[in-house]
């Protein structure tokens, strides 16, 4: 029998998207990714860039079922930008792999992307992946960790898996 599709909860972290300064381009581009993966996005948000806010929704979209989530912004240096610290708060574990593969594969693309601090964890029962805020880079993070994320996301689920 084929595995169940992925469920995926995407988050945009971006204070100017939230206060509708600007439209969202970055959650859009990730449930495009994910379609053409065929991943079914059953969650959506955006929040600011504040912990209790990102924390709050990544919580609630691993009790609504989401075996992936993915957040896109917030992963840099900016004063305001805190998705690691919030992931990392509640955290089981990080995965340091993730962020070491989509920084070192981004720097080929961009000198910039050793500003991201993306990252992977298990929170609850669900992968969480924080990939960097401008659309492109997002899309493009996802696709060199991609192959890693349905044994990942089976772990963080629980289900047993032989490698
Ligand atoms: N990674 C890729 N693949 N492509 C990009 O365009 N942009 C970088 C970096 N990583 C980028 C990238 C830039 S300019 C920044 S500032 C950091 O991600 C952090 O972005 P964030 O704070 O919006 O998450």
């Amino acid at each position: 029998m084929s595995d169940p599709k992925i469920s995926v909860g995407i988050i945009t972290v971006s204070d100017r998207a939230h206060a509708g300064e600007y439209e969202d381009h970055g959650g859009p581009a990730l449930v495009v990714a994910c379609e053409e993966r065929d991943w079914e996005v059953i969650a959506q948000a955006v929040v600011p860039d504040d912990l209790d806010r990102i924390q709050t929704t990544i919580r609630g979209f691993s009790s609504q079922g989401c075996g992936l989530i993915l957040t896109t912004g917030g992963t840099g240096i900016a004063h305001r930008d805190v998705t690691p610290e919030a992931i990392q708060g509640i955290m089981r574990v990080e995965i340091p792999g993730f962020g070491e593969t989509m920084r070192m594969r981004s720097l080929e693309i961009t000198p910039n992307a050793i500003l991201s601090r993306s990252l992977a964890a298990v929170v609850d029962s669900s992968l969480v992946v924080a990939l960097p805020g401008k659309p492109s880079g997002a899309v493009e993070c996802l696709g060199f960790v991609e192959r890693a994320i349905p044994h990942s996301v089976k772990l963080a689920l629980g289900v047993p898996t032989s490698c």
